[in-house]
């Protein structure tokens, strides 16, 4: 039985006062007995990571990056290694966002190297696989997300695959406001498992994969009880701490 998990990634939005009214919101939000049954976890910009930890030390709500280096250290200026995020008390870091592949040039074999980074810190790693309306359209998205997803974990021994987490999201589903429908996203999240048994049937098994694009209060339970999908990656409705509550008891 795996444990649903939704995690906040606020992009680059928020200044301190509205991230510490946005925390303190959340955390009372889903502090009851009625989401114990949901890992939850947010993602701030990296300048914020510290005092957000330190706002949701005592509470069950983990913090998370949104990207890290796949280096160890040296002179890779403006970057932040996996041991850092782990130093400040992160458990969690996403790799491989669409964002990242796109506008930054991260390949798989980027999103390969920081996995095994990130892994080797005791970080979580939320590794993104989503095809675009493109590939959708050509009939590839399963080839296409597999193919990423194989990639991203290369070469990692079989027993530290149930420690990754894999968010689908589809490229022409992100801050567009068209989700995939529950039938569509589930598609994906058992071709995903598919793949991932030709390398372990226990990891298939055991591996979280959430759902990123457009997830939102009213379409959050329908995704949610598709048997493959485990959670979300959540984008614009974790600003909202309202939106996030509701999406967050929707996994409960
Ligand atoms: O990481 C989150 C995803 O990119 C989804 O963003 O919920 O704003 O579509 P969105």
């Amino acid at each position: 039985m795996r444990k649903a998990l939704v995690i906040g990634n606020w992009k680059m939005n928020g200044l301190q006062d509205r991230n510490a009214e946005l925390l303190t919101e959340v955390a009372s939000g889903v502090a009851g007995d009625a989401f114990a049954s949901v890992d939850i976890g947010v993602c701030p910009p990296f300048i914020y990571l510290q005092s957000v930890v330190q706002q949701l030390t005592g509470t069950m709500i983990a913090t998370g990056a949104q990207n890290m280096s796949q280096h160890a250290g040296g002179a890779y200026t403006g970057e932040i290694s996996a041991e850092m995020l782990a130093d400040i008390g992160c458990s969690l870091v996403v790799l491989g966002h669409s964002e990242r592949r796109s506008l930054f040039a991260e390949t798989d074999v980027d999103v390969a190297e920081k996995v095994q980074a990130a892994l080797a810190a005791g970080l979580i790693p939320v590794v993104c696989v989503g095809e675009t309306l493109e590939q959708r359209e050509a009939g590839r998205a399963v080839e296409v997300v597999s193919q990423q997803l194989l990639q991203a974990i290369a070469g990692l021994d079989v027993t530290m695959l149930e420690r990754i987490v894999v968010a689908y999201e589809p490229v022409w589903a992100i801050g567009t406001g068209l989700t995939a429908s529950p039938e569509q996203a589930q598609e994906i999240h058992q071709a995903l498992r598919a793949a991932l048994s030709s390398l372990s049937i226990d990891a298939a098994e055991q591996m979280r994969i959430v759902y990123g694009g457009s997830v939102n209060a009213a379409n959050a339970d329908a995704l949610f009880a598709q048997p493959d999908i485990d959670g979300g990656l959540i984008g614009g409705a974790s600003l909202k701490a309202e939106d996030f509550i509701a999406i967050c008891r929707a996994a409960a």
